[in-house]
């Protein structure tokens, strides 16, 4: 790969051991990937935040970068395996949580900004048109790729890092022109309202990419999305799929810059939706546990719980997980204390997916296909998906 000289000299260890790793790290995928040179990143996420996941190896690593490792660009977290404040009411025990705790003092020691989120683009990790990042999370990914027109490979946890130090990336894959095209024209024959359908659609179009070996869908048929349903179809079309990137017709910004597909063509019609929501329902369930928050909920979502729990009391665990700075935006204008009297609870910096929880309960109730996935097999909880309603009637019941 072609070196800059402050590229070449961080690979030589003159700024220090972390940056010297970190450029290893980066050039060896950048031989691995064919990529020419490097290029600079506006903005870096990284994942395998949870200590569940980083175990001692990850948090020895973490600490050895943490030793003169500083980052360049702006770098945020991944959910964490707990909520920071909230720990103790979320059912998570003192070991893991000091545990948990080491972890983001070594990433704060690094000068990353410790708010755990999957939607770091809802809370001002906010890259914008055809800028580069190195994002991990793989609904983030796909939505800064898809629905912003930003430019990231999906990143391990060790790469996203290594581009937080040295504020680079190397050039291949999605970063590049010719690796964003449709390959593949889908065509959506049914209306698609809401944040489980949305999902239930991300689920149908993943697993046919996987059948047909393809990875970038350009999609018809979609008249208008919101942001949360966008977000709900990204975390589920890249669990199913792998998807990184999708256009959709008239409404993400690169849908007219590459030719339309037209090799192949798959429709999904009334029928595809309500066979997949099926499979999302595993029977008539005993519901215990109610989650809505994947990926974590927009200050919209969470005024939308807060009017449906208003004078109500929950009779069943019911956590909105969110972003920290969503949340405080959630106190001041008194949404969480509505949903608090309520009974529910926020689940802030973490989620049901990454916080350690398995086994813990016997059946969840989601509006997110990337929930239900992640609740069978991690968690091994049974799984409903359903609107945002039906999981308020369902908490409340
Ligand atoms: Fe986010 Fe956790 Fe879902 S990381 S996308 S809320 S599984």
């Amino acid at each position: 790969m072609k070196l800059t000289t402050e590229e070449q000299d961080m690979l030589d260890g003159k700024y220090g051991k972390a940056a010297q790793k970190s450029m290893e790290i980066l050039t060896t995928l950048g031989e691995i990937f064919d990529a020419e040179c490097m290029i600079d990143v506006y903005g870096v996420q990284i994942a395998g935040v949870s200590y569940a996941n980083l175990g001692e190896a990850g948090l020895e690593f973490l600490s050895e970068m943490a030793e003169d490792g500083k980052v360049r660009v702006l770098t945020t977290l991944n959910p964490a395996g707990m909520d920071r404040e909230n720990w103790q009411a979320l059912g998570i025990d003192k070991e893991f949580a000091k545990n948990q705790n080491r972890a983001i003092d070594a990433f704060a020691k690094m000068g990353i900004i410790t708010t755990c989120s999957c939607t770091p683009y809802l809370i001002g990790n906010s890259p914008h048109f055809g800028q580069h990042i190195a994002w991990a999370e793989s609904s983030a990914v796909c939505y800064s790729n898809s629905v912003i027109g930003a430019r990231t490979n999906r990143e391990g946890g060790p790469s996203a890092l290594a581009s937080a130090i040295t504020g680079k990336t190397p050039k291949y894959g999605y970063h590049l022109d010719k690796n964003r095209h449709g390959e593949v024209l889908i065509k959506v024959n049914a209306p698609v309202k809401g944040t489980d359908e949305f999902g239930v659609l991300g689920k149908i179009i993943g697993d046919k990419l996987v059948e047909i070996g393809k990875k970038i869908p350009y999609i018809t048929g979609i008249p208008n999305a919101t942001v949360e349903e966008l977000k709900s179809f990204c975390a589920s079309i890249a669990t199913y799929g792998g998807t990184a990137l999708f256009h959709m017709q008239e409404i993400t910004p690169e849908y007219n810059e590459y030719p339309k597909p037209s090799n192949i063509t798959f429709e999904i019609n009334q029928e595809d939706l309500d066979k997949t929501r099926k499979e999302l329902i595993d029977g008539d369930i005993e519901i215990d546990f109610v989650s809505i928050g994947c990926p974590h909920a927009s200050i919209h979502e969470i005024e939308k719980i807060a009017s449906l729990l208003k004078g109500k009391n929950v009779k069943k665990e019911f956590w909105i997980t969110t972003a920290r700075p969503t949340k405080r935006i959630a106190d001041e204008v008194g949404y969480s204390k509505i949903i608090e009297d309520a009974g529910a609870k926020f689940a802030a910096d973490t989620c049901c997916v990454v916080a350690p929880i398995k086994g813990r309960f016997k059946g969840i109730m989601v509006d997110s296909a990337k929930a239900c996935y992640y609740g069978r097999a991690k968690n091994k909880f049974k799984v409903k998906i359903g609107s945002v309603e039906d999981c308020v009637k369902e908490a409340i019941k």
